[in-house]
């Protein structure tokens, strides 16, 4: 989704800039047209050639250049951004795009831009704290632009605190997901499951299956990223947090089935890609188990249900996670649980199912008709899954 964007990258003079750096190569690989400004001070820290060789394009410094290929109309990066970045933000340039200064490249364009302005704030903690950023960064927030709160954590000055400019992974997705807000889900709410359920045992065992949950993550970042409003329901995973989307932590069966019960309400589909265990133990034991008691045999009960037992007019969409008669077994689940989509793997094959990064589906509808997708990375199928979910909310519109 980054492909042929262009990305105008404000940086300032903070000891992040190198970080930005990584950042300007990141976007340049995912296709993104990358146009870089910095201010005089970032210019002590690092020298445009980086920026230049890693973006292919020159650097923009000084309003006045008399060099021809520097000279640029002063509004025209403005007007040509699909999305301007500021990272690293200092205290300054917050500061100054709070009063209305236009007083260097940066400033201008970002006062004359009518494209979504993100801040990636980095400072030392007691910069960051101080009153007056605090009331810059609400009148920003407030203005409609951006803010990507800084992490927490050690700091150039030595100390431990917020002011951290956050990993480049949380910039782009939160580039995508600014992109992304006039995308083809625009308005829509998505629930989505994620995750391997713990049915506990005892205090310590439990019950789970091999689900990582990335398939679920990559449903939610790709809803979000096409507009959606999203909330992710998840079991633990040693997945990050995506950025941008509600989440909800569950461990067991029944927990996600309230959790989901409280999301549906008012949502446009809700898409089932948790592993959710088909058997939780009858009696969970308070205590941990003793191995001194000898074997054990454990008595499992069904859990709910929840895709099949869950009400609403919502669209929804289960997983299918079969090593026999894929299709036959896919149709039926469309049918017992009413459901608007299946997406059926076949758990055997390579390249598929659990803890991979790349997926092989069928997608199966309520005709029964079989779409068969190549093997594909989670997030292409995501995306495939959601252009059935885009269309079949066309098809009925929730009432
Ligand atoms: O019936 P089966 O477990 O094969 O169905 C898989 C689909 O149903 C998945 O979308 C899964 O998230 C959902 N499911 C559920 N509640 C259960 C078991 C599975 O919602 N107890």
């Amino acid at each position: 989704m980054l492909t042929g964007k262009t990305i105008v990258l404000g940086v300032t003079g903070g000891i992040a800039v190198y970080k930005a750096a990584d950042l300007a190569s990141k976007l340049t690989q995912a296709g993104a047209v990358v146009r870089v400004i910095m201010t005089k001070n970032a210019l002590e820290f690092v020298t445009p050639l980086t920026f230049e060789a890693l973006t292919s394009n020159s650097v923009i410094i000084d309003m006045f250049d008399t060099d021809a290929e520097h000279r640029i109309n002063h509004i025209a990066l403005s007007e040509i951004a699909d999305v301007i970045v500021i990272v690293p933000a200092t205290a300054n340039v917050m500061a100054k795009i709070t009063g209305g200064l236009a007083d260097d490249m940066l400033t201008t364009t970002v006062l004359a831009t009518h494209a979504p302005v993100i801040f990636a704030p980095a400072m030392h903690t007691a910069m960051w704290e101080n009153p007056v950023t605090r009331e810059n960064s609400a009148k920003l927030v407030n203005r409609g632009y951006y803010i990507i709160e800084p992490a927490v954590g050690r700091l150039a000055s030595g100390g431990l605190g917020q002011g951290r400019l956050p990993e480049t992974e949380v910039i782009i997705s939160h580039i995508k997901m600014v992109l992304g807000q006039k995308g083809d889900l625009a308005g829509k709410r998505i629930v989505v499951t994620a995750g391997g359920t713990h049915e506990p045992i005892d205090p310590v065992r439990v019950i789970s299956n091999r689900s990582s949950g990335k398939m679920g993550y990559a449903l939610a970042e790709a809803a979000r990223d096409r507009g959606a409003e999203v909330t992710l329901i998840t079991t633990p995973t040693a997945l990050n947090r995506p950025v941008g989307i509600r989440i909800s932590e569950v461990e067991t069966a029944v927990q996600m089935q309230k959790e989901v019960a409280k999301a549906v309400i008012d949502t446009h589909a809700l898409i089932m890609a948790a592993a959710v265990a088909d058997y939780q133990v009858a009696e969970t034991s308070v205590n941990k188990i003793k191995k001194e008691r000898g074997d054990l045999t454990l008595k499992l009960v069904h859990t709910p249900d929840i895709l099949a037992e869950v009400k609403g007019t919502f669209l929804k969409i289960g997983f299918a996670a079969e090593s026999q008669d894929l299709i036959a077994n896919a149709r039926k689940k469309v049918k017992n649980k009413k459901l608007d989509l299946v997406v059926a793997n076949d758990i055997t094959e390579e390249h598929s199912g659990f803890g991979a990064d790349t997926n092989k589906v069928v997608l199966i509808g309520k005709d029964g008709m079989p779409e068969n997708l190549a093997v594909m990375s989670k997030r292409a199928v995501a995306d495939r899954i959601l252009d059935r979910v885009v269309r079949l909310l066309v098809d009925q519109p929730k009432a």
